[in-house]
């Protein structure tokens, strides 16, 4: 049609989401089906989050609050750090956007993992930036590379910990070797999309870096381990002079209301997220053993997920796993062929996904 269309959106691909579950049933004929592909909480959201929706089902008509006071007053308290060093988004993707938005010029450089969350790759390159793919080490992030990649063009470097789709985390000991060694005027960002779910003691801790590293900008999500995916809120923490700026491109009402007072709700809701927690963990323990006697090699996870090796080609499996309802994420959609990613579900949706792996395999 000779749309003057910009030549940075030609050359972007449509994201590739997780297939939707009515979408299998209605492709295959399926009455039930389970979705281990996104990452979503298994066990939904807080009764006190569906309370606090309930409250507000007839505010439909009215504007969000544009400044999210109470969000991040809440987040704030949470957490320990000032209101205005909290901004929030319509999910923490449309935030990697705003970061893109507020530093990327065309020909600027950011540095990410090879395999890592591919929204960072997109927001860079619709800015005109150029990717700097760093490869992968034992399956999790070489930060010491990615540090070393660095030149006088680099604006941002990716950390995502743990890192989708690997479920690896970088410890504050390696994080800590490079800090120094990052300039002040490279933006580093902390993606801890998945850190409610984290076991190992020896993760950063990222806000204590704060003070010392204004350049730092940690991302946080609510659609993850607080399970409200569907109402898109995500935030971050940065100084406040940086939170300025971003709030000058994140859309005034953004975050929706529903999401607002849901978040809230959550917050407030220790009990729900410690029981998230110890499912996971049961799940992830469960899982371990069952890769284990199956002889699949498996990354170490942090996370809600998996990374594991199918040994045999996974679209075939995913495809097969589709036709027994259950659906995953194929790595060759991930840059690991051979690889599949599951998300960690409930115990029933565990036991169903092994049963019909095992199925799978056996025949292959
Ligand atoms: C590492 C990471 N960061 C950010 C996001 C974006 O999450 P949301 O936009 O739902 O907040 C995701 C979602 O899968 C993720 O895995």
């Amino acid at each position: 049609m000779g749309y003057a269309i910009r030549a940075e959106v030609l050359d972007l691909g449509v994201y590739k989401a997780g297939k939707p579950i009515d979408e299998v049933k209605r492709e295959l004929g399926l009455e039930e089906v389970i979705k281990l592909a996104s990452n979503e909480n298994p066990l939904g959201c807080s009764p006190k989050v569906k309370e606090a929706l309930n409250d507000i089902i007839n505010e439909t008509h009215m504007y969000p609050d544009a400044s999210n006071f109470e969000l991040k007053e809440a987040i704030s308290k949470k957490l320990g750090v000032s209101p205005e060093q909290v901004f929030c988004g319509t999910g923490s993707d449309s935030l990697i956007r705003v970061i893109c938005n507020t530093f990327i010029n065309p020909g600027d450089e950011s540095i990410m993992a090879e395999i890592t969350f591919p929204r960072y790759e997109a927001s860079v390159k619709l800015m005109g930036g150029k990717v700097i793919s760093i490869p992968m080490k034992d399956n999790g992030l070489d930060i010491e590379a990615m540090v070393d990649a660095i030149t006088e063009r680099t604006k941002i470097i990716w950390f995502c910990n743990p890192n989708n789709p690997t479920g690896t985390i970088f410890t504050k000991q390696e994080l800590d070797k490079v800090l120094g060694k990052i300039p002040p005027n490279v933006v580093i960002i902390m993606d801890e999309a998945y850190i409610e779910y984290v076991t190992d003691k020896n993760f950063p801790n990222s806000l204590e870096l704060l003070p010392k590293y204004p350049n730092m900008v940690v991302l946080r999500t609510f659609s993850k381990a607080y399970g409200l995916a569907s109402l898109r809120c995500g935030y971050g923490i940065v100084h406040k002079e940086l939170g300025e700026y971003f709030n000058r491109i994140i859309g005034p009402f953004d975050v929706n209301l529903f999401a607002q007072k849901a978040a809230i709700a959550a917050l407030e809701d220790e009990a729900f997220l410690n029981l998230v927690f110890e499912t996971n963990l049961k799940g992830r323990e469960y899982l371990y053993g069952e890769l284990d006697k199956m002889k699949l090699p498996y990354a170490k996870t942090n996370a809600n997920f998996i990374m594991m090796n199918t040994l045999v080609d996974d679209k075939i499996v995913f495809d097969r796993l589709l036709k027994a309802g259950i659906i995953v994420r194929p790595g060759h959609l991930l840059g690991m062929p051979g690889w599949m990613r599951v998300t960690i579900g409930t115990e029933v949706q565990n036991h169903k996904f092994i049963k019909a792996l095992k199925e799978i395999l056996a025949t292959m």
